[in-house]
């Protein structure tokens, strides 16, 4: 198993789930829509719940709102929201802290990851000193167990309404992100604007928000305990089944027409290339950042943990008939582990055989990039550089170093554009992504990238030995913000640092 990183893990896993009472079976369950919230001001309790995810016993989990995914918030950019979220989780399971993942946060409402304390007194992966005080190491912003926290979102960025866009919040703990995002504790955000209102991309109930999670299950359907004392580079966890809305590969009744997916990466670890078998195609509209300049017709997209993709899909083309979901297992080549993807349908799509009028148009042109990604310098101000490390045991380290939240590696001006450098000198993929803004991939190891990746975005896929360029606008908010590993072993082991931006 030490042998095999990743693929070993995956393997063993499946074989430690028990036998399930009833098998579960593909495509059986329908798609969940979890319930949206539209409100300026809204309570969100973080709770326990029980969910029916595979047949029999149902399975307990820790979520927002009750659902797993958690509600989804639908918000006009511009529009200040303030949620509350209430922690009614029992007091074992520690300090929460929730992060807007793609949003431009203040440093007080961007889930800070918090410092060691009475309930979590030391870290076994992150070099954290005793007794900071907790304005320091961020305590000060953790959610306690029985207690509240207002996080207020502003959906503006430099003086504008921000830019649409298909976001998700989840919690962001030193050491346990990944313990508390695998019970359940993610939920999907959308930011809507009018330039997107008035493009005629399929909107309504043709407008669909998937999040593709991987889980195991043990005997009375109940969520493994994967998280042993691996140590990096052999940290990551998959699971055996997939989810997509907190189900098991579902399926959804579609009219035959077009429909925009959202698609999101919420699994811990595993990347998905996705395809469509059926005979719809896929045209992507979108990526982290809302959309792209034009469309772009692929024919699989690799989509790694935190990434969202969203594109439209004609489902005319297979009326009457049913088109899968589905992820190959990568080739050889630029594939080493630490990225494998899932092999096989994560759901099933059911076209209905009526005709129907669709109005709906993918435009030649969606919408330009910000004019500051025009003149952006190539030389980089401050490179990141992954190594993998430690004395006794090892952990990953960016510039040397485990996460420290008393730490900033570099401290960029309020204002200004930086170029930021991402070196991985590990033998593993990564996918690293930035707080603060959306970024733009300026290079992959020195040549332009892809035109699915020449767009805004905050999490990237980083290949071992590779290099790339992001550049990044650090308007609106000082403070100390973080850079890590998406991969949420990595993350919790060591993979994070930060920056601090000054006035
Ligand atoms: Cu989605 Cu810093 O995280
Ligand atoms: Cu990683």
């Amino acid at each position: 198993m030490a042998s095999l990183p990743g693929g070993g893990l995956g393997r063993a896993l499946s074989w430690l789930e028990g036998a399930p009472a009833q098998a579960a079976v593909p495509f059986r369950d329908p798609l969940p829509i979890p319930p949206q919230l539209t409100g300026a001001r809204l309570d969100v309790p973080i709770r326990l719940a029980d969910q029916q995810i595979l047949p029999g016993e149902k399975t307990r989990l820790w979520t927002f709102g009750g659902s797993f995914p958690g509600p989804t918030i639908r918000r006009p950019a511009g529009r200040r929201t303030e949620v509350t979220f209430h922690h009614e989780l029992p007091k074992s399971v520690g300090e929460l802290t929730v992060h807007l993942h793609g949003a431009h946060s203040r440093t007080q409402f961007d889930g800070q990851p918090g410092g060691l304390t009475g309930s979590q007194p030391f870290s076994s992966y992150c070099n954290i000193p005793l007794d900071l005080p907790s304005h320091v190491s961020g305590n000060d912003l953790l959610i306690e167990p029985g207690g509240r926290k207002r996080y207020v979102y502003d959906l503006t960025e430099d003086g504008h309404p921000e830019r649409a866009a298909f976001k998700w919040y989840h919690d962001h703990r030193l050491d346990r992100t990944a313990l508390h995002a695998w019970h359940g504790l993610a939920g999907m955000w959308i930011v809507d604007d009018a330039v997107e209102e008035s493009l005629p991309l399929p909107d309504g109930p043709h407008d669909l928000q998937l999040a593709i999670a991987d889980r195991s299950f043990g005997h009375d359907n109940q969520l493994t305990d994967p998280f042993t004392n691996l140590r990096p580079p052999d940290d990551g966890i998959v699971g055996g089944k997939i989810l997509v809305n907190g189900a098991f590969m579902p399926h959804h009744r579609v009219k035959a027409r077009r429909y925009r997916l959202r698609i999101l990466n919420i699994s811990q670890f595993r990347a998905y290339d996705l395809y469509l078998a059926g005979g719809a195609q896929m045209v992507q509209i979108g990526a982290d950042g809302g959309l792209l300049p034009r469309p772009i017709r692929r024919s699989r997209i690799l989509i790694g943990p935190a990434e969202r993709v969203e594109m439209v899909v004609d489902f005319a083309a297979a009326r009457g008939g049913t088109v899968e979901l589905r992820s190959h297992g990568r080739r050889p080549g630029r594939n080493p582990y630490g990225s494998h993807t899932y092999d096989g349908p994560l759901m099933q799509f059911r076209v209905d055989s009526a005709r129907v009028p669709d109005r709906s148009k993918v435009p030649a042109r969606l919408r330009p990039l910000p004019k500051w990604t025009r003149h952006v310098s190539r030389r980089p101000d401050h490179t990141w550089s992954i190594t993998v490390g430690g004395l006794f045991q090892t952990t990953w380290l960016i510039n040397g170093r485990s996460f420290d939240p008393a730490y900033c590696d570099t401290s960029p001006r309020l204002g200004s554009v930086v170029t930021w450098e991402l070196h991985n000198k590990t033998a593993v993929a990564h996918v690293m992504h930035l707080h603060h803004t959306s970024w733009y991939l300026l290079a992959r190891d020195g040549h332009p990238p892809p035109p699915w990746e020449d767009c805004l975005k905050d999490t990237f896929f980083l290949y071992p030995g590779e290099r790339i360029l992001v550049a990044g606008r650090l308007t609106d908010y000082t403070g100390k913000f973080v850079v890590h590993c998406h991969m949420l072993d990595h993350e919790d082991h060591g993979l994070m640092s930060q920056f601090r931006v000054v006035a």
